[in-house]
């Protein structure tokens, strides 16, 4: 099989494009913002300025709750990736504009309750987006194959992330809105997860390439935010979002959708890339078995030293 030019290949991929928008259109349900947020919580910040204390976040619930919103922040910069990927015409530009509405209600509602509830220091945050949006987000040169692969492992992620910050945050409201957040996402990756699947069909060969570039560079939008591997650390740390999920949860239940290892007929250069998949599924299966032993030898210690400090203080006594 000929491979198709990326223009051609999104001629073809079109009315697959439009038979999902009205998939995704019929499952959809219109949600409000404003219906998430306590508002009566509300107080203004000059009669009484923001303490640390206010918040009833966890350390490590305001550091990821803080991170999935200055990621969302940067939709801008994400509309015009996807906008230059598929251009505005036709279906695939009802989609841009339809994800676009959608993404933007995420960070509408979350710096909302983040602000009415002091979840977070409003100074930081505010200062943290302004980094953010003018830092913007470039994923480099990808083709529309690469663009649609990114995206269904990313928006899988962002979902995963939402929702297990959400339940992190013990907080009830919280735990809402980021489930309803988190539902949004699922629906935008069963788009992209479509699409490939019609891509892999009109082209296996490029678009198995496509999904070895994505699978093995993957890498969140939120890199550029300030002391992002600190705040990634505490946030795997939690469990919250680490190598284990990244792998059980996003990149194997992918693939296994894909049906990636049983397609048949590929040529030499997309079974190498396979094989390079295969690989390195396997190396990120061992790392995270690692992060996770690591993780527990540190929980181990801390708990020994309490121990320890416990009775000592009860020798004291
Ligand atoms: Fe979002
Ligand atoms: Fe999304």
């Amino acid at each position: 099989m000929t491979s198709l030019t990326d223009v051609d290949l999104l001629r073809e991929l079109e009315p697959v494009a439009a038979a999902n928008i009205d998939r995704h259109l019929s499952l959809a349900t219109e949600w409000m913002p404003h219906e998430y947020v306590p508002w009566g919580l509300g107080r203004d910040f000059e009669s009484l300025p923001w303490e640390p204390e206010q918040s009833v976040l966890s350390d490590v619930a305001q550091i990821a709750f803080e991170v999935n919103l200055l990621t969302e922040d940067n939709l801008p910069s994400y509309h015009r990736e996807i906008a230059t990927a598929y251009g505005r015409d036709g279906a695939w530009g009802t989609w841009v504009g339809q994800w676009t509405a959608e993404e933007g209600r995420h960070s509408i509602a979350m710096r909302d309750y983040l602000l009415v509830t002091r979840g977070v220091d409003p100074v930081a945050l505010e200062r943290g987006r302004m980094r953010q949006m003018k830092l913007g987000y470039d994923s480099g040169s990808k083709s529309p194959l690469q663009v649609i692969a990114y995206v269904t492992l990313q928006e899988l992620a962002t979902r995963i992330s939402h929702r297990n910050t959400g339940r992190f945050t013990e907080e009830p409201v919280a735990e809402k809105l980021l489930a309803r957040i988190a539902a949004d996402e699922n629906l935008h990756m069963i788009f992209y997860r479509n699409l490939v699947i019609a891509a892999l069909e009109l082209d296996p060969n490029r678009t198995v390439l496509a999904i070895r570039d994505e699978v093995l560079n993957f890498d969140m939008p939120g890199t550029g935010i300030l002391d992002f591997k600190a705040k990634a650390r505490r946030i795997a740390d939690a469990g919250i979002y680490n190598l284990r999920v990244h792998h059980d949860e996003v990149v194997a239940p992918v693939l296994r959708n894909w049906k990636f290892f049983a397609l048949e007929g590929l040529n030499a250069e997309a079974e190498q890339a396979r094989a390079e998949v295969a690989a390195f599924l396997e190396g990120l299966d061992a790392l995270a078995t690692h992060q996770d032993e690591r993780r527990a030898a540190r929980a181990a210690r801390a708990a020994q030293t309490a121990e320890a400090s416990t009775a000592a203080l009860a020798a004291q006594a």
